[in-house]
């Protein structure tokens, strides 16, 4: 028999025993595995279950819950799925409980029962909080525990809820796993045993995640692939807006984004974020450009900000928050190589307004620009939108969804389009379409000198 340790925090498993775990660094997690070389009898198990056609699975099985908002169902595809998981993950305070009891809420108005599990705050600030949301529903049901079981045997009760939010799986134990609460063995064995519930009784679980700073040790990550649905909630905490992304869908769209706006009343929805991002921007200054990003479905515009200075020590500085640096590095090599600007000698610091954070790349044409702009102190065009990719060489590739971007940077009056080459541009106004196909074809606009 072999024998064997793991850490009851981070789950790494050692041959001997020691004081503290060095992968994560905590002393006295290490327990004891008693056998590692047992392995399932194959002979032991009969032929229970037989494979079954493609033909023969109906669709009709699927039950779509709704969440009482259309624009929360349009989101998830049709609604909640009955007998599915859903992770929500964010960092603490950004108001994951807020908009659960919200939508609780919702789901309570549309006829079907709800039961809200807390292991982390009391009945009474849970009250505090349904107060301050209007939420007074008699149907509404509220649990306080830390224990798995009676959530277990309320499941397991005739009359279960249809939808339970656990909030947070980091504060629920399991008695039947060892391990530290919130740990890894027992977020898994906690989130398994959900799992197991939710599918025998067709119910929606959500489990909500907080994502620890230091390095997500037993955060979302590790539960991403149980669950059904993954959920993420960003935003800055000292500004009203929040955004809501899903980056696995197991029954729908997987890249679909909601803009909420958190107020005294709880969270409400921006019903048309196309333009959301874009408050009080002074278009005189330069170093700003808007860009017409693909966030899901949708194209947001989000201001670009760029601050190129002269650097004064040894190695130049590069800053960049909302976007990757790797990307911003990538980008000034470029520029330096084949508009020849001499960014070697600067510092430079980028920033996506109102914190938010975005990943498409097509947003390489507007950083390159507000960098451009800011380098020669000469702002870009008013009412100017840009998007594509910049590959290494120059060239301005078209990204996904070029028709939906063209369609909103029209719709939306811009009366410069700068945008990759593509068979969508002859369709607009050519007096609006500025269509490049390199970087180099930048300098015919004003803002750039060369
Ligand atoms: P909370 O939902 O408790 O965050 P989480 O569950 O993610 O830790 O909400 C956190 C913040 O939201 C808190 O600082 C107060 C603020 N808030 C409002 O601004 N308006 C409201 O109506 C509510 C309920 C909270
Ligand atoms: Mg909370």
């Amino acid at each position: 028999m072999k024998k064997g340790y793991v850490c009851s925090f981070c789950g790494a498993r050692f041959v001997k025993w020691q004081g503290q775990c060095s992968r994560c660094g905590r002393w006295g997690t290490l327990e004891e595995i008693k056998d590692l070389s047992k392995k399932d009898d194959l002979n032991s198990h009969q032929v229970e279950i037989a494979p079954i056609s493609l033909k023969e699975i109906s669709k009709d099985n699927i039950k779509f819950l709704s969440s009482g908002s259309s624009i929360f169902d349009h989101f998830l595809g049709r609604g909640m799925v009955a007998g599915s998981v859903i992770l929500l993950a964010g960092e603490p305070g950004v108001g994951k409980s807020t908009f659960l009891m919200q939508l609780l809420s919702g789901f309570i108005k549309s006829g079907l029962n709800g039961l809200y599990v807390s292991g982390e705050e009391s009945l009474y600030q849970l009250k505090l909080r349904a107060d301050r949301l209007g939420i007074c529903d008699d149907k509404f049901k509220l649990l306080c525990t830390q224990n798995l079981s009676p959530i277990i045997s309320i499941i397991r009760e005739k009359n279960s809820p249809d939808f339970i939010v656990i909030d947070s799986i980091q504060t629920i134990k399991s008695p039947e796993a060892s391990g530290i609460m919130g740990g890894v063995s027992q977020i898994k064995e906690v989130t398994s045993r959900l799992y197991e519930e939710a599918k025998k009784k067709d119910i929606v679980v959500l489990i909500v995640s907080h994502i620890t700073k230091d390095g997500q040790i037993a955060g979302p990550k590790l539960l991403e692939h149980m669950v059904d649905v993954v959920l993420y909630m960003e935003g800055d905490k000292l500004s009203s807006y929040r955004v809501l992304k899903i980056t696995k869908n197991r029954f729908g769209p997987s890249n679909n984004i909601l803009v909420l706006e958190m107020e005294t009343g709880g969270l409400k929805i921006v019903k048309d974020p196309s333009t959301f991002f874009l408050t009080s921007r002074d278009s005189t200054s330069s170093g700003s450009s808007l860009v017409m990003a693909m966030e899901g479905k949708r194209p947001l515009v989000i201001e670009i900000q760029a601050l190129v200075t002269k650097g004064f020590g040894q190695n130049p500085r590069r800053t960049a928050l909302g976007i990757d640096l790797n990307r911003l590095y990538l980008l000034i090599a470029i520029l330096e190589k084949r508009l020849a600007l001499r960014f070697y000698e600067m510092d430079v610091y980028v920033k996506i307004s109102a914190g938010i954070k975005i990943s498409d790349p097509a947003m390489d044409l507007g950083i390159c620009s507000a960098l451009i702009s800011s380098y020669f102190d000469i702002p870009v065009p008013d009412r100017s939108v840009f998007w594509g990719e910049v590959d290494l060489n120059g060239f301005i590739r078209p990204s996904f969804g070029e028709d939906k971007r063209l369609l909103q940077a029209n719709n939306l009056n811009f009366s410069k389009i700068i945008c990759p080459r593509s068979k969508y541009v002859d369709e607009y106004p050519k007096e609006k379409i500025h269509s490049l196909s390199n970087i180099k074809e930048l300098t015919s606009l004003q803002f750039c000198k060369k």
